[in-house]
């Protein structure tokens, strides 16, 4: 079985206090992941180490970065590459995130290059695809995030595709409150599955876990996580409360 994965996203939120507190929390909480269910924190990069070390024991799960550099090392101010990432036993990052692709100016290449560099450090990514509202109104969404997947994961091996992870997330659902219906979100994970059979073939499609991200909040998680091609969710948030994203982790398949 593919992984079923939530995972939290807390952007760029929280002073290290609130952080701390927050993760506290999140230690005290008791979540019943089996062997195929994973929990993802995705902290901002000054956390990563304090947040990782309090996780510390706890059964599948992880510590994830926001983002990595898409060059090696380097003269590259203010930039975090996957090596630097790598040293410090995070294992996990997301790539691609829509607020990345508008605010930063992250392309399909570019994100392929993060991808690599992921790779080379052995690091899982999390590749976050989706479409704007103009494009949900014209209904050519799925053509439009099946040019973001082919541009920046078509030149991954089939080794690298298997059980690789993406996140679908519908720009116009990410903050607010307006969620896909769990038949939108299985409706484009269905597609995205297709799209990476007619690649690599369905067994690798099978093992790709798809994550939904938009809105996910306790009362809905379980109708969305349901549906067949949903493996999961990435969650902004209702992450930053540690009672509401546990019944978000206990909402897994
Ligand atoms: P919200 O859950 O706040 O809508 O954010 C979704 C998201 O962008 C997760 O990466």
């Amino acid at each position: 079985m593919r992984k079923q994965i939530a995972a939290a996203n807390w952007k760029m939120n929280l002073s290290l206090a609130q952080a701390n507190q927050l993760t506290d929390e999140i230690v005290a909480t008791s979540h019943s992941l089996n062997e195929h269910q994973l929990a993802i924190f995705a902290v901002p990069f000054p956390y990563l180490l304090t947040v990782k070390e309090k996780l510390k024991g706890k059964h599948n799960v992880f510590v994830a970065a926001q983002n990595c550099a898409s060059t090696k090392n380097g003269a590259y101010t203010g930039e975090v590459s996957a090596e630097m990432l790598d040293g410090m036993d995070i294992r996990y990052v997301i790539i691609g995130h829509s607020e990345r692709r508008e605010y930063y100016g992250e392309t399909n290449k570019i994100l392929a290059e993060k991808i690599n560099r992921a790779f080379e450090s052995n690091i899982n990514t999390i590749f976050c695809c989706g479409e704007p509202l103009a494009v949900r109104e014209a209904a050519i969404q799925n053509s439009y995030v099946e040019t973001q997947i082919k541009e920046s994961l078509f030149h991954l091996s089939a080794a690298q595709m298997t059980n690789f992870i993406i996140a679908y997330e519908p720009i116009w659902a990410i903050g607010t409150g307006k969620t896909a219906s769990s038949d939108q979100a299985q409706e484009m994970h269905a597609h995205i599955r297709s799209v990476i059979a007619a690649q690599y073939g369905s067994d690798i499609a099978n093992s790709v876990s798809v994550l939904y991200g938009g809105s996910v909040k306790g009362a809905n998680a379980k109708d969305i996580f349901s549906k067949q091609d949903v493996d999961g969710g990435l969650v902004g948030g209702a992450s930053l409360v540690a009672a509401e994203f546990a019944i978000i982790i206990n909402s897994l398949k």
